[in-house]
């Protein structure tokens, strides 16, 4: 069997670090090992639409925005298809075939799509294409005949979903989609980089992100300003690391490079968590640290945006040629869907 590897984002806003470590960093890594035979990634406009329909400028206006942070991380649209969701009409089509085969009632059930009705506060006014974009996203995953799907932890129910709609589509038509499988980062901190308020998840909407395209100015600002551990208040008091999203960053981002670099009196991460453990060691210490290694993360990403910006007649080409390619290989599964349903009629 092929090995498909395929994402999706949103354009609701900018990438942040939360993307990065939690799956960004984890594509890039997959397109330099090369071990696929297709690789897609793609900016998810018509998922987007679902809870932004009414605002179609901020999702129109983010799409270029995804485009430049995928580009800057190091996605290289010689190894990767990098497209636009609603470029590739038959998405549309099998969503409206794998309808027939969920139910109401385990749409609702889907703890993703429960989660995020309660924080968008529809009450009993749910639309209908918002409840649907699990089977919206199974179409994207099957279109591509997608084995292989990296995301972040948020999403597993999606893939489950997924994966019954294909056993469903395979039983009742007979063997025609292929089953897709999640990919989730191996480090547990990458999985869900909290705020820099401390607050549970880096997210646009909390206002508590640290975003690809900052300047160094801005991280510092934002790094300096960061929650820590609140009983901490004098330099000699014992500190928590466990808890405290400054440690959390540094375990996600932080090499023993980094530590030779720029704190060489310490040998690695453990060594300076134990004297914060201790006490004895300010905050402000370990801030001024994630601030460079934050810094030399960001460092190249920024350099490759601003290639990027300045060639943005480019950036548009990569994502036409790119969805013109996608569309390619999504009609052909639609051919092969259809077949199977015998409405293949004048084929
Ligand atoms: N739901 C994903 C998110 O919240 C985006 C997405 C849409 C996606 N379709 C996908 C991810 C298909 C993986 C595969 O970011």
């Amino acid at each position: 069997m092929k090995k498909i590897i395929l994402t999706g984002d949103r354009p609701t806003g900018n990438l942040h670090l939360g993307h990065y470590v939690g799956s960004l960093k984890n594509r890039v890594e997959l397109q330099e090992k090369h071990d696929y035979d297709e690789m897609y990634v793609f900016i998810a406009d018509t998922q987007a639409l679902t809870d932004n329909f009414n605002n179609p400028k901020k999702v129109r206006d983010n799409i270029i925005e995804v485009a430049l942070d995928y580009l800057s991380v190091g996605l290289d649209p010689n190894k990767v298809t990098i497209f636009i969701q609603s470029m590739i009409s038959p998405l549309c089509e099998l969503t409206m075939y794998y309808m027939n085969l969920v139910t109401l009632s385990r749409l609702e059930r889907n703890p993703t799509v429960k989660t995020e009705i309660k924080q968008k506060d529809f009450g009993n006014s749910i639309p209908v294409g918002f409840l649907n974009y699990p089977i919206s996203q199974t179409a994207d995953i099957t279109a591509f005949e997608a084995t292989i799907v990296p995301v972040g932890e948020d999403q597993l129910p999606m893939l489950e979903q997924a994966r019954e709609i294909v056993r469903s589509f395979n039983n009742i038509y007979g063997k025609t989609l292929v089953e897709p499988e999640a990919l989730i980062p191996d480090s547990v901190v990458c999985r869900r980089l909290p705020g820099t308020d401390g607050k549970a998840k880096m997210s646009k909407s909390l206002g508590n992100c640290i975003y690809l395209k900052d300047d160094s100015k801005t991280v510092k600002k934002k790094v300096m300003s960061m929650y820590t551990d609140p009983n901490h208040l004098k330099v000699e008091d014992p500190g928590n690391t466990k808890d405290n999203p400054v440690f959390i960053y540094l375990e996600a981002l932080s090499t023993d490079e980094h530590f030779k670099k720029y704190l060489p009196e310490y040998k690695n991460l453990d060594e300076l968590k134990a004297h914060y453990e201790k006490g004895g060691l300010g905050d402000v210490k370990v801030k001024n640290f994630l601030y460079e290694v934050i810094e030399d993360t960001l460092r190249p990403i920024r350099e490759k945006r601003k290639y990027y910006e300045d060639n943005i007649d480019l950036v548009y080409d990569i994502l036409k040629e790119g969805s013109a390619k996608a569309l390619e290989k999504a009609n052909s599964t639609l051919k092969k869907v259809k077949k199977a349903m015998l409405i293949d009629y004048f084929d």
